[in-house]
């Protein structure tokens, strides 16, 4: 392995989070000290002359079409897995096996099956950590949703009420990215959208899942023209239509309850069809003496009711989370006020692994493979909740 305060990396996949991951990379060790620095080693893809675009302008050392070299390289401490949900098991495995750290998208995998694999291989590596990129914990607000939680006596939790509502996948015109396709994907806003809230909800709360009811999945357009190339920053940009229909398999909205062990209940939502709503995701928590809210599209600010202030001053307090030295990752940025951004996520989310790794405290937990299987046997239990028209035990969903 090279030196101690290096850590080489290899990325799979640079299109929409191999740009985040990338720019998570070089600006690091720019706004945090860091006891170890990534370098940009290997960057690896299919299409060979996109792929040495993409090196040259983010400053990837080296870019590769082979994956299976590329993450045994004896030179490789780190593999960053951004490629669809189906390709998670077989590239984290050989890289967990060959030795390396693992960062790997979310959801963990396509099917709770892989997922098992995944954190079963996770369990029985020595030495490496293997991380799954639930990057929206490190949006400062919904740290700080964290830390309330755990700082004030918020009393009992009555209410999750979660939410992913995205409009883009409502035009017929949208062609059929692989995010439609059930092998590729595993599920469609489900496991794209949903595994993210449920995510946060399990994140802010500590709380865990019992039972999964009122399942509901539906597909609105059943059919969407093949695409022949991709490209572009965007979700489904840029797919050029080759004329030809394939069949939609995944889902295009789910929703579900679910009981908690703490007694609270809860209802998800997720959807690609919320038109007028981009990016609209996050949760309103109804506790005993105050009430968190958040909403991505705002993600600057967390709003808190505090129940405990005479009745004539209740009502919500806006939070900027951003006072340097008080609120979570603040003191990397800018001054009081200065908003970040979704890609500070990524460079939080880097900053608190290469903390982990340096044997330091992260500013908040990262989920690894362990924590991320616990999301994706909720996912499944709202599958088969769907499924069968019923509710599903957790302890039924192994
Ligand atoms: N953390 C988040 O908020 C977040 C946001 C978006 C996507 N994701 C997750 O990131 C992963 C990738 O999504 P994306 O939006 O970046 O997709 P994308 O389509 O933009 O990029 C996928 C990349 O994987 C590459 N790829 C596909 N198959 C490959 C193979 N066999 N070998 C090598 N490279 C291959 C593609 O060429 C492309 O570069 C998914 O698991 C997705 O769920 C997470």
């Amino acid at each position: 392995m090279p030196s101690k305060d290096k850590l080489n990396i290899c990325m799979i996949g640079y299109r929409f989070m191999g740009r985040a991951h990338s720019n998570a990379y070089l600006k690091v060790d720019k706004f945090w000290d860091v006891d170890i620095h990534p370098v940009m080693h290997t960057v690896v893809g299919r299409n060979a002359a996109d792929l040495q675009a993409f090196a040259k302008r983010w400053g990837w050392q080296k870019a590769s079409t082979d994956w299976r070299e590329s993450v045994t390289d004896p030179e490789i401490d780190l593999v960053d897995v951004g490629t669809p949900n189906n390709q998670h098991r077989e590239m984290t495995i050989a890289a967990l096996e060959a030795g390396k750290h693992v960062l790997c998208e979310k959801p963990l995998a396509a099917t709770l099956a892989d997922a098992r694999a995944m954190r079963d291989a996770a369990r029985k590596a020595r030495g490496v950590k293997a991380w799954v990129g639930y990057s929206y914990r490190r949006v400062p607000a919904i740290a700080l949703a964290y830390q309330i939680v755990r700082e004030r006596d918020l009393g009992r939790l009555y209410h999750i009420r979660a939410f992913y509502l995205q409009g883009w996948g409502a035009s017929p015109d949208v062609p059929l990215v692989w995010r439609f396709d059930k092998d590729a994907a595993g599920s469609g806003s489900h496991g794209d959208l949903g595994a993210h809230i449920i995510d946060m909800a399990r994140f802010i709360t500590g709380d865990e899942f019992v039972e999964v009811s009122g399942a509901i999945s539906e597909t609105f357009i059943k059919e969407r023209m093949i695409p022949t190339a991709t490209a572009g920053a965007g979700i489904a940009s840029g797919a050029k239509a080759s004329g030809k229909k394939g069949k939609v398999g995944v889902d295009d909205t789910v929703l579900f309850l679910a009981r908690m062990k703490s007694g609270a209940v809860a209802s998800f939502e997720s959807t690609r069809f919320a038109t007028g709503d981009e990016n609209k995701h996050g949760l309103e928590l109804n506790y005993e003496k105050g009430s968190i809210y958040f909403n991505f599209e705002d993600l600057n600010n967390l709003y808190f009711f505090d129940a405990t202030l005479p009745r004539k001053m209740q009502g919500w307090t806006k939070i900027q989370a951003s006072v340097p030295g008080e609120h979570p990752y603040a003191e990397a940025f800018w001054p009081t006020a200065h908003p970040l951004g979704y890609e500070h996520t990524f460079v939080n989310q880097t900053y608190d692994m290469l903390q982990e790794l340096a044997g330091k405290e992260p500013v908040v937990p990262l989920a690894d493979f362990n924590d991320a299987y616990e999301t994706q046997r909720v996912l499944e239990a709202a599958v088969v909740a769907a499924k069968n028209r019923a509710a599903v035990k957790m302890r039924e969903i192994k």
